[in-house]
């Protein structure tokens, strides 16, 4: 394949997906593959203000679902262009902590937005350059309330979409498992219940088959 790898993490809250790809970068780089590590929304100095509203915005007027849509859509195609597009160019491998799967499992799963609208807009902003791989860590969504919830003590409060309540949190990990089933190529379902050494030996299995 000509270019670099586009791997993404995708996973419900509090799956661990942050420390995977890191670990991930840190396996890749001793093997002297160049990686650049990235996120969503996010990943540009503008894409992250967007992803400031998304996360935080509160009170006053709504953020409407299909306002959060166009918004998550509009941080992807700014970050895709700037900063994923032309690193594959380069030969770079890029790790994605989210992408376009979270668009469908969240705000098409649980915010119950139109399937086909959702995967037309996907494929626009990411310029339509697909990940060559994902791993969807899954994790039960009581598990992932307790870690995520760990998290928030130390930085304060909920975001946005931590704050939503446990039926959307099964809405998304449903959504991404169905997206994992419909791609079984391209996905690799990990479980997310182990200590993160564990998590990661069922990734770098995955990993020595990709850069065999
Ligand atoms: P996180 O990066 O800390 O997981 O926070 C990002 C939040 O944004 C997370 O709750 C999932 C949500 N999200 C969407 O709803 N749609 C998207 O397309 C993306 C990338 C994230």
């Amino acid at each position: 394949m000509a270019g670099g790898k586009f791997i993404t993490f995708e996973g419900p809250e509090g799956a661990g997906k942050s420390t995977q790809l890191q670990l991930c970068a840190a396996f890749l780089r001793a093997r002297n593959i160049p990686v650049v590590t990235t996120r969503e929304p996010g990943g540009t100095p503008l894409a992250e203000q967007l992803r400031t509203i998304l996360k935080t915005h509160r009170g006053g007027e709504k953020l409407h679902p299909e306002t959060e849509l166009l918004l998550m859509e509009a941080a992807r195609s700014q970050h895709a262009r700037e900063v994923i597009l032309p690193a594959l160019e380069r030969g770079e491998t890029v790790l994605c902590d989210r992408y376009y799967d979270s668009t469908t499992a969240y705000q098409g799963g649980a915010r119950n937005i139109d399937p086909e609208l959702i995967a037309g807009l996907n494929a626009f902003a990411a310029g339509f350059r697909k990940p060559d791989l994902t791993f969807l860590l899954d994790l039960p969504v009581e598990s992932g309330f307790v870690r995520a919830g760990k998290r928030s003590s130390t930085a304060g409060e909920y975001d946005r979409f931590e704050a939503e309540n446990r039926a959307f949190h099964e809405h998304v990990r449903q959504s991404f498992l169905a997206i994992a089933a419909a791609e079984p190529e391209r996905f690799r379902v990990i479980s997310a219940e182990g200590t993160p050494e564990e998590v990661f030996d069922s990734i770098r299995e995955c990993l020595n088959e990709l850069f065999d």
